[in-house]
């Protein structure tokens, strides 16, 4: 058994344990971790890991953590009916060779890790789909579906929730770090609807790639916040950046009319800016409680077909600019993480990680 180890008190430092294999028992399966995408998201994972419980989804020795990736893994070995060794699943995994899962309702579409210290964490993480019988699935898409499908589910749901709630139509929708994958799927689906503003913001270095996308109206650096027009607007935070968050709040003030936490992509600068806010509380945005709800208003395989539809014209288009960067090995995630935490990826690229043998 081979893991990829982050100090929690100190993301930077990391290191490539080896150990015995999981040994499975009745009622488990042990599952090969093949490939993997990694982005800023995994790096929010980290950098969340105390205060969102994301260290507790594959608990390792004390002080270090398993950085949560999704990607594609095999069923090596399995001890309940209807999960077979072969079967190719897409989920929530460790950068590990091997994962122990405690399958519960099994079916025709995979199955969800039942393991007892998971029972806590948010339900949307639990699932392991089959490719077989995936609508997202294609053999040959894989790679942008590891990197950008829970990046994409989630901007969905942010583009669902900006609509829902009627603002999409009360002045622009302001996106920062325009230029991540999360910010390009909200801007993406919103750039579909009639007569939605919306003003990618990013870092001077990024944004001559950010208009080259052609799915922001305007792009503005974070050093001309003061160039935007006043008046009713939405704020989308991917940063995570304080002071730039204090920047737009005081810019709109009362005019502002949401303040969405999403992301945490500046994590350095997490906790900038501190004192009073002008304008509305920030709200905390967080994917898995939108799935639930949505699960509950059209059914899981409602909500699972509306994303699947709005995904394939978007996975066609990424497709034909995206550059994935290979990676094979344990040595490959180290230095992918720490080319990603120190925030060094071209937005044009992304690695996807192979641990086959
Ligand atoms: N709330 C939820 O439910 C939810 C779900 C999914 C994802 N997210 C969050 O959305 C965010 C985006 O994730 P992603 O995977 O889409 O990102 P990504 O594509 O890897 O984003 C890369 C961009 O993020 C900024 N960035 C990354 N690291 C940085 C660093 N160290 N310093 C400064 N800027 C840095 C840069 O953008 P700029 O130069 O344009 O700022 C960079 O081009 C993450 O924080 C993720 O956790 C939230």
């Amino acid at each position: 058994m081979t893991d990829f180890l982050v100090k929690r008190d100190d993301l930077r430092e990391c290191r490539i344990a080896e150990s015995e294999p999981p040994e499975i028992g009745a009622g488990q399966a042990l599952l090969r971790v093949d490939t993997f995408g990694l982005t800023a998201n995994n790096i929010t994972y980290a950098v969340m890991g105390e205060a969102m419980s994301y260290w507790d989804f594959f608990p390792t020795e004390e002080g270090w953590g398993r950085v949560p990736m999704w990607g594609f893994a095999e069923v090596e070995r399995s001890e309940v009916d209807g999960v077979e060794p072969g079967t190719r699943v897409y989920g929530y995994l460790p950068p590990s060779s091997h994962l122990a899962v405690t399958p519960v309702a099994v079916d025709g579409t995979g199955f969800v890790d039942g393991s007892p210290h998971r029972a806590a964490l948010p339900s949307a993480y639990h699932r392991y789909l089959a490719s077989g019988s995936d609508p997202f699935y294609r053999a040959d898409t894989e790679a942008v579906q590891m990197l950008l499908r829970p990046l994409f589910f989630t901007s969905f749901m942010i583009d669902d929730e900006l609509d829902d709630d009627g603002l999409t139509g009360r002045g622009p929708i302001l996106i920062s770090s325009a230029s991540s994958k999360t910010a390009i799927g909200v801007a993406f689906l919103l750039a579909q609807r009639e007569g939605v503003e919306i003003v990618g913001l990013t870092s001077s270095r990024s944004t001559e790639f950010v208009e080259g996308l052609g799915i922001y109206g305007s792009t503005v650096s974070y050093e001309e916040i003061d160039s935007l027009q006043k008046g009713p607007a939405t704020y989308v935070d991917v940063t995570g950046n304080g002071e730039l968050r204090a920047a737009i709040h005081s810019h709109f003030g009362d005019d502002l009319v949401r303040s969405m936490a999403v992301g945490v992509t500046h994590w350095e600068d997490f906790g900038s800016g501190g004192g009073e806010l002008p304008g509305p509380r920030p709200t905390l945005f967080f994917a898995p409680d939108r799935i639930v709800k949505r699960g509950k208003d059209w059914g899981r395989a409602g909500l699972e077909q509306r994303a699947a539809d709005a995904w394939n014209p978007f996975c066609d288009w990424i497709g034909e600019w995206l550059e994935t960067i290979p990676g094979e090995g344990f040595d490959a995630v180290e230095s992918a993480y720490l080319e990603v935490i120190e925030g060094g990826v071209d937005p044009k690229t992304a690695h996807v990680i192979s641990l086959a043998d």
